[in-house]
């Protein structure tokens, strides 16, 4: 019977909510286990054994914004705040071109100081000097003219989770000041502009529910993203939700792969909080139905201050000096560390 509900998904693409309920909670790990075989089948079926890997550079913790759950947000003080120069993000690419990455994300706080013409010539001379490779930007709320100039200037895909697609929901995760509309706003500026867009949510956030989830997944349903991040909420001190419990590694997994099923060609990646969780959480996350890695390439010197929650890994896995480690990883997963930018197939 339950078995059936799998079927369902994987052929109609949409879920409903009792659907989704069943799927969260059943505790027959036989129908989890075919949950996430069907899942690594539609990856397999989008894009063979390839697995694609980013190359992660955070250009600033500075950050404008006050989410209750972030490490990096406005008040989080005690931590040291920091911003790259072009030059060390130009050496950062320099590196990661060298390690094979063709794809280089350029992620940070929303930071007044990176304004339209500072980025514009970030971008343009990354592009210039790499031009084989794909530019992601994931530097949260701008205005659509930016979002324009930077496209321009060549960066062609952008990271901008919804976090969660009930604005009651939202308006529990962020302070008043902030808008779930301008959200929305932002990811269909981007769509529109022409980038491939990436959403996404974390996995077990304070006021969470199962309708919120199902409202995520009815969302992504809708707005059809070219990329989904989703990882567990992970705790980080000295905010305002230190004290509540991480997200759980399994609902991460089982959500991975209905996100699979409901988006089959999706790029999906296996997320540095999933692998903070669990020493082996990206590994399973792959066995999920993942199909991303995104190692870090910051600067060594400044990886423990883009804390934006507590213990989050830097090094082995995690770490893009470690490239042929992740490699012989995959391989070990029977997946290959693809050497191309890994767009989106539709
Ligand atoms: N735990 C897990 N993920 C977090 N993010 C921010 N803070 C946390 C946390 N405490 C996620 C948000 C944000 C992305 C950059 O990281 O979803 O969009």
């Amino acid at each position: 019977m339950s078995q059936s509900i799998i079927d369902a998904v994987a052929t109609s693409h949409d879920i409903s909510q009792e659907q989704l309920s069943v799927l969260l909670h059943t505790d027959d790990m036989m129908l989890v286990q075919t949950l996430f075989a069907m899942a690594r089948q539609a990856t397999q079926r989008s894009y063979g054994n390839k697995v694609f890997m980013r190359g992660l550079i955070e250009i600033s913790n500075h950050c404008r914004n006050n989410c209750l759950y972030c490490g990096i947000r406005r008040d989080q003080s005690g931590l040291q705040r920091y911003r790259l120069t072009k030059e060390q993000i130009l050496q950062c690419c320099a590196a990661g071109h060298q390690l094979g990455f063709r794809t280089f994300v350029l992620q940070g706080g929303e930071d007044a100081w990176f304004d339209d013409d500072r980025l514009c010539d970030i971008v343009s001379d990354v592009h210039a000097h790499f031009p084989d490779c794909a530019i992601t930007l994931s530097l949260g709320e701008r205005g659509r003219s930016s979002f324009q100039r930077l496209f321009d200037a060549g960066a062609e895909r952008y990271l901008l989770r919804h976090e969660t697609a009930s604005p009651m929901h939202y308006a529990q995760l962020h302070p008043a000041e902030m808008s779930f509309d301008n959200r929305m706003r932002c990811l269909d500026d981007l769509k529109a502009i022409g980038y491939q867009v990436g959403c996404g949510f974390m996995v077990g956030s304070p006021y969470q529910t199962d309708a919120s989830l199902w409202a995520d997944l009815q969302f992504l349903r809708r707005f059809q993203p070219q990329m989904v991040g989703i990882g567990p909420f992970i705790p980080a001190s000295g905010t305002p939700f230190a004290d509540r419990p991480a997200g759980s590694v399994d609902l991460t997994l089982r959500l991975l792969s209905i996100i699979r099923l409901i988006l089959p060609s999706v790029l999906l990646p296996a997320t540095t909080a999933l692998g903070t969780l669990s020493p082996n959480g990206r590994e399973m996350g792959i066995m999920a139905g993942a199909n991303v890695v995104m190692p870090n390439l910051s600067p060594q010197g400044f990886r423990a201050q883009y804390s934006i929650y507590d213990n989050k890994l830097a090094s082995g896995s995690e770490a893009a000096e470690c490239a042929n480690d992740i490699r012989s990883r995959l391989n070990g997963l029977d997946r290959d560390a693809s050497p191309d930018r890994g767009d989106f197939r539709p």
